[in-house]
């Protein structure tokens, strides 16, 4: 993949680093994805798919095969499809899946996420998976590449050109993929909380506007981000789908400012990595969203208690008006509240962000981190 760097400086439009400018895009990659795809009865059409429903009915199995920030919005996709479609969905990083004989048949449907579609590793898992007779579905953003052409069908996201090495827009456009996706598989099949269906279907062509207000009002992650610069290490936690956002939180930091970054679910802190809260240890948190499931709110509630009492320095991302984590946030950041399996596109947008300014006060370059690319092409 070649960048003419000189000339290209015009085309970051204004910003500093490509990066900057494909986070400020994102609202609009998230329209043009939706664009066309959904009628405003919340009819969702996705012919270009090439699956006929009838195929779609058949499927008794999903795998999703995917690597890096692509495996992450897999991890996501299956809370949704699972719970929209009541299909088993399994997620595995596309490296191991071939490698351990896994059970495949012409009734399990394999989506392979791929930003570039030239991944090799998930492309060698797409060959096998249609060796294996199951259906493929690729959802990608680069048209006519290498996965979806061996794909039985395709859904391209519409981000884009992505020139960051770090998945940003294509990261957010994946999940609105992956929503469609579940939520057209959820039509075909005729599943009765048809209700539920149709008010997601309302409340995924808002998200445009939604993640914009989280651009609006992201400031405060720059200042504190320049202020952990020092830090060794950030550990991440979520529960649900906030578990995958916190994965790709620290991905991000990892791949940008070069730190050690882990994350884990909120709920195996007390199974081990309590034991690393020292004072002063930079935690974010990713509190899930209080729809319906507050139960695990104010689980995380606890947690956020747990780990402060030790001297964590907490940095908390929850939905605005929630005022119960105030007193225990160390910095409190703000995202507006979706519902919980939309939530992942507001809540990695300040993750981005944080990473992203965190690594400009390292001084690092954050399009080209030093020993990635952009797509590996080897396995
Ligand atoms: C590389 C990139 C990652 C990306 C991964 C998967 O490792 O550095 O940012 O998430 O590949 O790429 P793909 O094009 O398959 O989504």
């Amino acid at each position: 993949y070649h960048v003419d760097w000189d000339a290209s400086a015009a085309e970051k439009g204004g910003y500093d680093y490509f990066m900057l400018k494909e986070i400020a895009e994102q609202p609009r990659a998230i329209a043009d994805t939706l664009l066309g795809r959904v009628a405003v009865d919340g009819t969702l059409t996705l012919d270009e798919m090439r699956l006929a429903p009838e195929e779609l009915r058949q499927i008794s199995k999903i795998v999703i095969v995917a690597c890096g920030s692509s495996y992450h919005a897999g991890l996501i996709a299956k809370y949704a499809i699972e719970h929209w479609c009541r299909i088993p969905c399994e997620v595995e990083v596309a490296s191991e899946f071939r490698y351990r004989d896994p059970i495949l048949d012409p009734q399990t449907l394999v989506i392979a996420i791929s930003q570039s579609g030239e991944s090799m590793d998930t492309l060698m898992a797409v060959r096998y998976a249609r060796e294996q007779q199951s259906r493929v579905l690729a959802i990608c953003n680069v048209n006519g590449s290498t996965i979806p052409r061996e794909s039985d069908g395709v859904l391209y996201t519409h981000a884009g050109p992505e020139v960051g090495v770090a998945a940003t827009k294509t990261f957010l456009t994946q999940l609105v993929a992956c929503y469609l996706v579940g939520l057209y598989l959820a039509q075909v099949r005729g599943l009765k909380f048809g209700d539920e269906i149709n008010a997601i279907i309302g409340q995924l062509a808002r998200m445009p506007e939604q993640v914009e207000k989280v651009l609006n009002t992201v400031q405060p992650v720059r200042d504190l981000a320049r202020s952990l610069a020092e830090a060794k290490t950030v550990l991440f936690l979520g529960r649900h789908v906030g578990y995958p956002v916190a994965m790709e939180g620290a991905l991000k930091l990892k791949e940008l400012a070069y730190m050690h970054a882990e994350a884990f679910a909120a709920g195996e802190l007390k199974h081990g990595p309590i034991a690393l809260i020292e004072d002063g240890l930079p935690v974010v948190v990713v509190v899930p969203s209080r729809e319906g499931r507050s139960v695990l709110h104010d689980k995380i509630v606890s947690n956020i208690q747990e780990i402060r009492a030790r001297g964590a320095r907490t940095i908390v991302i929850a939905e605005e008006g929630d005022e119960s984590v105030r007193p225990y946030s160390d910095t409190l950041i703000e995202i507006p509240a979706v519902p919980t399996l939309l939530q992942p596109l507001v809540a990695t947008v300040p993750l981005q962000v944080f990473a992203c300014e965190l690594a400009l006060a390292k001084g690092n370059d954050v399009d080209q981190p030093r020993n990635l690319a952009k797509s590996v092409t080897v396995e």
